[in-house]
């Protein structure tokens, strides 16, 4: 018996709400949005592929948090994406008084709900959706890994031409300049990433990965990837409402984890009922270890600069 909501109609969330409802996981899918109409349409449409695809789930589209009451899962997509040329890191001011607003509405609602935030700039969102939420750091996450990590293995399946689900590909760090796409631990099949493609090749998708939402953010011109971030984000619900114990890379609070305390960061994760379960510190080699210190740095300035901005 779960209900799970998600903030924002737009393609993200929308596709989303999809994704939830059509795995047939929970009874209700709130979603929510300030347009007027857009998210009962879509809701009544979505509602109508029932009987063909052979689901229960119920998507109720709203622009009243009061219909959010009792959600077990929040997801918040509402925020503006990004346009072609621009870095994650200019939608902070803006994205934070939105995501400032959801959540006070959200919290109000479902006081013991668990967040998930998705909208950029990611770290510095899910730091201030946890504090203004005063939920326990636990029960607040972000979603980057999961998308980065898709990403990163789709590059490498193409490059190494195998079977895209013989590969395990993870990234760790920031959603931005320093996120942290780990070769040691992905394989092929296998075979370490280190023998299948030569180190240039991997450098060059390491690169590619890191860029991977601006390259789609270039094609699109009037918004950022939605497909991949979706099915991330659906995951991740899944996980926590199935308290599955499944172990994800996310946007998690580090509590002395790699010797970083105090800031959300991208790492491996246990997800159940109540968000992060236990954070996995696994083997990294020293290059890796110390660009996930600098992208902790690098997340916390850029956290102690959203505190100096009125929102
Ligand atoms: C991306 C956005 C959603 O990476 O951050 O595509």
């Amino acid at each position: 018996m779960s209900k799970v909501t998600v903030v924002g109609a737009g393609k993200y969330g929308s596709t989303t709400v999809q994704r939830i409802a059509e795995w047939d996981i929970v009874d209700e899918v709130v979603m929510t949005d300030i347009v007027e109409g857009l998210p009962q349409g879509l809701a009544l449409d979505m509602n109508q592929s029932r009987p063909l695809l052979g689901y229960r789930t119920k998507v109720v589209g709203t622009n009243d948090y009061a219909d959010t009451a009792g959600s077990d899962v929040v997801v918040i997509t509402a925020g503006l994406p990004r346009k072609p040329g621009m870095s994650r890191m200019d939608l902070l001011g803006v994205n934070a008084k939105i995501v400032k607003a959801v959540t006070q509405e959200i919290i109000r609602y479902s006081p013991d709900a668990v967040i998930i935030v998705v909208t950029n700039p990611l770290d510095q969102m899910t730091t201030l959706a946890a504090e203004v939420s005063g939920l326990p750091r636990n029960r607040v996450l972000g979603q980057a890994g999961m998308l980065d990590s898709a990403r990163f293995a789709h590059f490498i399946a193409d490059a190494a031409d195998v079977d895209i689900l013989d590969v395990q590909a993870v990234t760790l760090g920031s959603h931005g300049e320093t996120m942290v796409p780990v070769p040691s631990l992905c394989k092929v099949g296998d075979v370490p990433l280190a023998e299948a493609l030569d180190p240039e090749k991997i450098e060059e998708i390491v690169d590619r990965t890191r860029n991977g939402g601006a390259e789609i953010v270039a094609y699109l011109k009037t918004g950022s990837a939605y497909y991949t971030p979706s099915a991330a984000a659906a995951l991740m619900v899944k996980a926590i409402v199935e308290d599955s114990g499944q172990e994800m890379p996310v946007c998690a609070w580090m509590e002395g984890q790699y010797g970083i305390d105090g800031v959300y960061l991208g790492v491996l994760a246990k997800l159940g009922k109540n968000g992060v379960g236990e954070v996995s510190e696994v083997e990294l080699t020293a290059t890796e270890r110390s660009a996930l210190e600098d992208a902790a740095v690098a997340v916390a300035e850029k956290v102690a600069d959203l505190e100096q901005i009125a929102y």
